[in-house]
């Protein structure tokens, strides 16, 4: 049997967590974490961990950990990871002045992307995300979802979900899928919106469910996108194929989307930039995870959300980065860590719990990954030498992660 010791660790963060459910309140930065610590996985699995004087002998292979931090892997529960190329003239347009709605209204943004995509080849489109895939778990990502939405037509959304696919059989770390046909109406459904909802809900979605194409299903309801009772419409019927809700929501808008999605049970609200009070108590009050993308405003120039008014408040709050070619082209949830401290008034800790055990939780991951828990994947990160847990997000735009294991294996 393979075995790994990791000796000699600083402090083993995020140990012990066992929770039934996403962290709240208090226990985001509560968690448990051992100083001077070991870590042993046997077959890519967490076998056993404790303080140092309880560390085993007798194993196949052992790693010094002096003066680093151990972690669970980051869980990035919100990605848009298959694109076609880039956008960054769409970036320069911005920094003249234009707006981002603006860009989407003029047929780019979105658009912009499906187009790219419809001319680009499964195995490109491959290529590229894997690309983007390893370099997001050399930065600590140790598990993602990835969102269609860059297809907008029957062929290309299934095109883009079939290398989601592809994707989920390749990559070493879990990989959960969504379909976001609703991601927005394009060109030539502009004047006939209803008929692009109904090509989604009874072309798409069926060959989407009988190809086992996607774990969940999301909209973007937004002014720019679609609207509560559009939105309403493809989470049911959603639903009716097992897929559960995970929602673009009140990034520039407060329109209904969070009550809709408190009664339709999604499992996340994700963006959260515009809340009011009453969204933020009945998302407190309710099991829906409230997932905040702090890369998105920061690249767009917008409000970043209230998250610590939404944490005080009990909201259960995960970080993800969102990363798409529009509005947060990069993946690095280190960057995100320090953007939720920064901005959003996260402690460090708790910024963590949202990065790692809650973001597990908004993937329904929370048995296999998210925190350092026997039984689990062995998928963890070591830092630097670092002189306490808040430089993480301190050292902001620094890759302070030293190592990165995935099931047990160095990458
Ligand atoms: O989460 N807001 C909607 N979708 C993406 C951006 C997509 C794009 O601009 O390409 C987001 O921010
Ligand atoms: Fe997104």
């Amino acid at each position: 049997m393979a075995s790994l010791l990791i000796k000699n660790i600083e402090q083993l963060c995020l140990c012990n967590i066992n929770s039934e459910a996403p962290l709240r309140g208090n226990e985001m930065s509560a968690w448990n974490s051992i100083n001077n610590a070991f870590l042993l996985v046997e077959d890519g699995i967490i076998k056993d961990f404790g303080p140092m004087t309880n560390a085993p002998v007798a194993v196949s292979e052992t790693i010094d950990a002096k003066g680093k931090y151990l972690l669970p892997s980051f869980v990035d529960s919100h990605t848009h990871l298959v694109f076609a190329g880039s956008r960054e003239m769409e970036f320069v347009e911005r920094i003249k002045g234009s707006s981002y709605e603006e860009i989407i209204n003029k047929g780019g943004g979105i658009l912009n992307s499906a187009k790219r995509l419809a001319d680009t080849s499964e195995e490109v489109l491959f290529e590229q995300a894997m690309q983007r895939l390893d370099q997001v778990m050399a930065l600590g990502t140790g598990a993602i979802e990835i969102k269609s939405g860059y297809g907008l037509s029957y062929e290309a959304e299934i095109k883009i979900l079939r290398v989601i696919k592809k994707i989920k059989e390749h990559a070493p770390i879990p990989v959960k899928a969504t379909f976001l046909g609703a991601h927005a109406i394009p060109v030539e459904y502009r004047s006939r919106r209803q008929e692009y909802i109904d090509l989604l809900i009874n072309d798409i979605l069926p060959v989407v469910a009988a190809e086992n194409l996607a774990d969940y299903i999301d909209v973007f309801c937004e002014a720019v996108a679609f609207t509560v009772e559009e939105t309403k419409a493809v989470i049911r019927a959603g639903k009716q194929y097992g897929l559960k809700a995970k929602i673009h929501t009140n990034q520039f808008n407060s329109m209904g989307g969070i009550e809709l999605c408190i009664e339709e049970n999604a499992v996340s609200v994700d963006h959260l930039e515009v809340m009011n009070s009453e969204e933020i108590n009945k998302l407190a009050s309710s099991n829906v995870i409230g997932t905040m993308l702090p890369s998105a405003p920061f690249f767009l120039s917008d409000p970043y959300p209230e998250g610590r008014k939404m944490l005080d408040e009990g909201v259960a709050l995960a970080l993800a980065s969102d990363y798409n070619p529009g509005s947060s082209p990069s993946g690095n949830m280190q960057l995100v860590i320090s953007l939720a401290c920064i901005k959003s008034g996260l402690l460090p800790k708790e910024a963590l719990a949202a990065a790692t055990i809650n973001g597990a939780f908004a993937l329904e991951l929370e048995n296999e990954v998210g925190s350092i828990d026997i039984g689990k994947r062995a998928n963890f990160l070591l830092t630097n030498e670092i002189p306490s847990i808040a430089f993480l997000p301190y050292s902001f735009g620094a890759n302070s992660v030293s190592q990165v294991f995935v099931n047990g294996q160095k990458i």
